[in-house]
């Protein structure tokens, strides 16, 4: 899969995306990265992207023609026009399951603005998707690209080992992930449950369940209403269909 980042902070975003696992993946050919730099594509003789907000107000406002220029290179370059996400406070909230689709397509371009946002023009005409990764707002898209070109690619069959893809996750079925515990047994005073260390994989397996049900319920019940539970679970945890979930 290959993103093609729009941004006037390249280096920014390739610092961000060249470490760890997913520099690991570029380098064995699963993931490609490409920056185009919007500064390059302005059609002005000062390298100038932004101007004044019709109407007044504060800030400036990116122009469109060359965030259209630099989209245009990328379609030009791949042949066809790929999903384009605009990464934006105005979006709808980014999850897991979006993370899933776009890592099905084949190219992906991450749009990001700065200052006051982009002219709704060139929006109209390259955006398919609106996306914010929470409700704050940041200095610009650069981190939240980042924040979706990360868990995009975890999604890309291969980036992850068997081992890192094998284990439960968070959100899977709409449920947090239980807690972990490592060497050694006992800790500041603390000991790892017990069933961890019986060997009875059945038991842990219940326990896990239970751990990330309490875990949900307690942290972010908000998920729970959307939450994969049998009848059993919800009358055991006393999970009803109304909002009384404490
Ligand atoms: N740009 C500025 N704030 C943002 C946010 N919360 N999500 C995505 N892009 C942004």
């Amino acid at each position: 899969m290959k993103f093609h980042i729009l941004t006037l902070f390249p280096e920014m975003v390739m610092q961000g995306l060249t470490t760890s696992i997913i520099g690991r993946a570029v380098e064995r050919g699963l993931l490609e990265i490409e920056t185009v730099n919007i500064r390059d594509y302005s059609a002005e003789k000062h390298k100038k992207v932004d101007d004044y907000p019709y109407g007044g107000g504060a800030g400036m406002v990116m122009q469109a023609q060359p965030v259209y220029d630099a989209w245009k290179s990328v379609v030009d370059k791949i042949g066809y026009r790929p999903r384009t996400v605009y990464l934006t406070p105005q979006g709808g909230v980014f999850h897991q399951e979006a993370a899933k689709e776009f890592a099905l397509e084949k190219d992906l371009i991450l749009l990001c603005g700065h200052y006051e946002g982009i002219d709704e023009r060139v929006l109209e005409e390259i955006t398919t998707d609106y996306v914010s990764i929470g409700d704050y707002v940041l200095t610009g898209g650069e981190l939240a690209a980042m924040v979706v070109a990360d868990a995009v690619s975890r999604m890309v069959p291969g980036v992850l080992s068997n081992q890192e893809s094998g284990t439960a996750e968070s959100f899977e079925g709409n449920l947090l992930e239980y807690p972990q515990y490592s060497r050694p047994r006992e800790w500041n005073g603390r000991e790892v449950p017990a069933v961890l260390l019986s060997g009875d994989h059945a038991k842990v397996d219940e326990w896990r369940r239970e751990q990330s049900i309490l875990r949900t319920k307690e942290r972010r019940p908000d998920l729970l209403e959307r939450a994969d539970l049998t009848e059993k679970e919800k009358i055991r945890f006393q999970i009803g269909k109304s909002e009384k979930l404490f």
